[in-house]
């Protein structure tokens, strides 16, 4: 007998403002055609003018409580990943718990970039496996809009803002992979790579900054690091690529979501891909493209779900989960 935490309920949330790649051909040295083919990338959504982080983590936590049958009040806590909070304290989840009306518990925030979601959701599994909550509210919500250069076509056209939320219970399992819940994590980082991908500003320099990319240099680490991190948490659940239902990997590139699946022997009909619709979303786009997934249908109960990221640190990880 063993705890599992296991998926009760999954939700998400797009600003109203789409922006086609078409968009940025009237601003930037740019064209639909170059975005498109060396991304996978067609259109993002935008925050509204004023619309926060906490704001939008609380519209997808909203949904995921009315598709777990949940209401706040029933959670034991909250981790939101985010590199872009609305203030520098306190952390958006604790504006989010406000939000939800939630008086107990504990909110906290986690930062680990792009993998932010993946290492919120290790993290709220080691809190239910180890008893300290039975409920746990993760979400992943960015604006990133808020950090874009608007001058840099190298990385502006890239990347949008939205949130995704899920909800983790605590239920008795028999320990085996055949279990429902989180069967295993593996989380990396190394910030020797600091200078590839970061924002340059923040509270002890001052400034709130832009986010810099060596675009070919991060690409060259996510191909290699992300079918590693995905298979030694498949084996660390005595599992392998064939057993894989559905892999969800962060949105960043269809390229680089094409090459991890093709390293790992999965076929592309069994990866979920958002990219097209939201851009690279950060830390929300694994729950958002989990929460897509599930409403297309795709992702069913009983499915084995391998879930991959990798951003500024850099820092990479990955979740396998029976749905
Ligand atoms: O979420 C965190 C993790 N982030 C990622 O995973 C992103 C990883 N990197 C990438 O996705 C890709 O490297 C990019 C999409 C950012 C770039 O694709 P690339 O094939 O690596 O292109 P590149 O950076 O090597 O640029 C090729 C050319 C350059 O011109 P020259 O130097 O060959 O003359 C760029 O200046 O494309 C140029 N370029 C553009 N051209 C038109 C860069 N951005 C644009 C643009 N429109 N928006």
């Amino acid at each position: 007998m063993s705890v599992r935490a296991v998926v009760k309920g999954v939700g998400h949330y797009l600003p109203e403002r789409v922006v086609e790649n078409s968009e940025f051909e009237k601003s930037l040295d740019t064209t639909d055609e170059w975005i498109k083919s060396r991304s996978g990338i067609e259109r993002r959504h935008l925050a509204a003018d004023g619309q926060t982080t906490s704001e939008m983590a609380t519209a997808a936590a909203q949904a995921a409580l009315i598709d777990a049958g949940f209401v706040a009040s029933d959670l034991d806590a909250i981790i939101v990943a985010t590199s872009t909070a609305d203030l520098t304290f306190p952390s958006a989840a604790t504006m989010v718990q406000h939000a939800l009306g939630m008086t107990k518990g504990y909110a906290f925030d986690v930062q680990a970039v792009c993998a932010g979601f993946v290492f919120a959701l290790s993290n709220a599994n080691a809190l239910i496996v180890s008893g300290q909550a039975k409920r746990v509210l993760v979400i992943g919500a960015e604006t990133f809009s808020r950090i874009m250069d608007w001058t840099d076509r190298g990385t502006c056209v890239l990347f949008g803002d939205g949130a995704g939320a899920l909800i983790l219970e605590a239920a008795k399992g028999d320990g085996s992979n055949a279990d429902r819940g989180i069967l295993s994590t593996d989380l990396n980082s190394d910030g020797s790579q600091r200078d590839i991908l970061y924002v340059d500003g923040g509270v002890s320099t001052q400034s709130t900054g832009h986010l810099r990319m060596q675009g070919k240099e991060v690409f060259r680490h996510a191909v290699e690091k992300l079918a590693q991190t995905a298979e030694t948490a498949l084996e660390k659940a005595g599992l392998s690529g064939d057993d894989v239902d559905w892999i969800v990997p962060h949105q960043a590139n269809l390229r680089i979501i094409k090459k991890t699946a093709q390293k790992m022997g999965v076929p592309m009909e069994r990866v979920v891909v958002t990219v097209q619709d939201h851009g690279n979303t950060s830390a929300a786009s694994i729950p958002l493209a989990l929460s897509v997934g599930k409403k297309r249908g795709q992702i069913k109960p009983g499915d084995l779900v391998v879930t991959e990221a990798i951003g500024g640190g850099l820092a990479w990880g990955a979740v396998v989960l029976r749905w």
